[in-house]
């Protein structure tokens, strides 16, 4: 059984490992009340999170892009192959689109974004009342986009081990 290159399974794990991160971080930071000196600190290093997450998927779309990823077994249905490789590009999408909005929303929340607290990244808008709603919204929306694509994905992988048994969710484990 032909497998993904070590790159990209060591990327494809690293990029869960911080987008489960960001995301489980994203949702506790955001239900403590009030400004606490810990709600700061988690929207940092929640930012840190997703910024890392934003350049490793750049990396990622590289290197995917000069690499083929091995073909599906034969047996896989047409439009399970399909459905896999649609997912797998809205995949691709979300780990560009859902770091971005965040730093977009940060940007226009007046709160420009200083990388691990020592790097200041580009100001690429200046704060705007009126975009800041729309770009929560818009992370937030993505963010359950991902939500949905992650469950599918995961599902999909383990239903390949567990059920047809067809040996594809091994390619990606290193
Ligand atoms: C993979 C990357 C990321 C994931 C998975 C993620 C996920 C989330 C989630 C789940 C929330 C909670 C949404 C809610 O329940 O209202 C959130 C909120 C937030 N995220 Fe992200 N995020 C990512 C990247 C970023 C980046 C790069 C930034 C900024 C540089 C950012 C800034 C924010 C901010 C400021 C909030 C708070 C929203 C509020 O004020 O309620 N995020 N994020």
């Amino acid at each position: 059984m032909p497998r993904y290159t070590l790159p990209a399974i060591v990327l494809h794990w690293l990029l869960a490992l911080l987008i489960i991160s960001a995301f489980a971080l994203g949702v506790t930071m955001v239900d403590i009340p009030g400004l606490t000196p810990t709600k700061l600190r988690y929207f940092s290093w929640h930012k840190w999170l997703g910024v890392t997450v934003l350049a490793l998927a750049c990396l990622r779309l590289l290197w995917r892009l000069a690499h083929r990823p091995p073909a599906y077994p034969s047996a896989m249905p047409g439009w399970q192959q399909k459905s896999a490789k649609l997912l797998h590009g809205l995949l691709y999408v979300l780990i560009f689109a859902v770091p971005i909005s965040g730093y977009f929303y940060s940007l226009a929340a007046g709160v420009p974004v200083v990388y691990l607290g020592v790097l200041p990244l580009p100001v690429l808008m200046e704060p705007s009342p009126e975009w800041k709603p729309v770009l929560k919204q818009v992370h937030y929306s993505f963010n359950m986009v991902l939500l949905g694509a992650f469950i599918l994905h995961v599902g999909a992988a383990l239903k390949h081990q567990f059920i047809d048994r067809d040996g594809v969710f091994k390619r990606i484990l290193p």
